[in-house]
């Protein structure tokens, strides 16, 4: 194995890798999130702006890179987790007792995993499902009636924003232990770095659900 390999094959090489991956996606949940905003600026806005993005043809080198994004962390997440296990199969009963671990850091691989599965449903059902009216005359999706469609069924909605409390769940660790593992978690700003860390979880778990409780429940 060269070097190079050596390295990235390594723990800690994995967990970079990881916080990199989680970064980037974490990016991309925050320019996703903008967009769907413009759900309330009604159906010919967010129907535009989709339209915009799929157009574009650079779409296709974004599409490819956020999936090796998407696979890199999922593969080493999984990876991680199996080695760590094989290491350390039983916890220690110290860090047990002390309750160290918040039941987030332990579940990590699960929430990821619930995620990963709410990703595939969420594609199936928006990007690759059939429109529940036709496209306008020069090619415009009308994904805003597809997504109202799918949110008023109140089953898919409920299932939506239990996926993103999974999400929420998720974040809530990995953002101070993406601080953790890049070295800028001083032991002083420990404190705040996991309230932040907890408080964009549920920001972002937040965000999300606006869109199915207020078509699913409220519109
Ligand atoms: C948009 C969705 C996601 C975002 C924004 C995200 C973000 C992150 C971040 C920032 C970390 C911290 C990395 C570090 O320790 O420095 C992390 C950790 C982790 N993620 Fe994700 N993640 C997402 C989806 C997933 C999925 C689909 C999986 C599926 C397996 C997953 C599995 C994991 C695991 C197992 C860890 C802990 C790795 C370890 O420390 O041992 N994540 N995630």
């Amino acid at each position: 194995m060269s070097k190079n390999c050596a390295v990235l094959d390594s723990s800690i090489g994995k967990k970079v890798i990881m916080a990199i991956t989680g970064a980037l996606l974490f990016g991309f949940l925050l320019s996703h999130l903008a967009g769907n905003f413009l759900m309330f600026c009604g159906a010919e806005a967010y129907n535009n702006y989709s339209h915009a993005l799929v157009s574009n043809p650079l779409i296709y080198v974004a599409e490819f890179f956020l999936a090796a994004v998407f696979l890199g962390h999922i593969i080493n997440g999984i990876i991680l987790t199996v080695r760590n296990k094989k290491a350390r199969p039983v916890e220690y009963a110290m860090t047990q007792s002390l309750g160290e671990k918040s039941i987030a850091s332990q579940t990590m691989i699960w929430s990821g995993l619930i995620v990963f599965y709410f990703l595939v449903i969420h594609l199936v059902t928006f990007k690759f499902g059939t429109d529940v009216s036709p496209a306008s005359a020069d090619g415009v999706r009308d994904i805003y009636s597809l997504v109202v469609a799918r949110f008023s069924e109140k089953i898919y909605s409920i299932f939506y924003i239990m996926c993103m409390i999974m999400l929420g769940f998720h974040l809530s660790h990995a953002i101070q232990s993406l601080f953790r593992t890049l070295g800028l978690s001083q032991p002083k700003y420990l404190a705040i770095i996991k309230v932040l860390s907890i408080l964009t979880g549920i920001g972002i778990a937040a965000g999300y659900c606006i869109f199915p409780i207020y078509f699913g429940f409220i519109k």
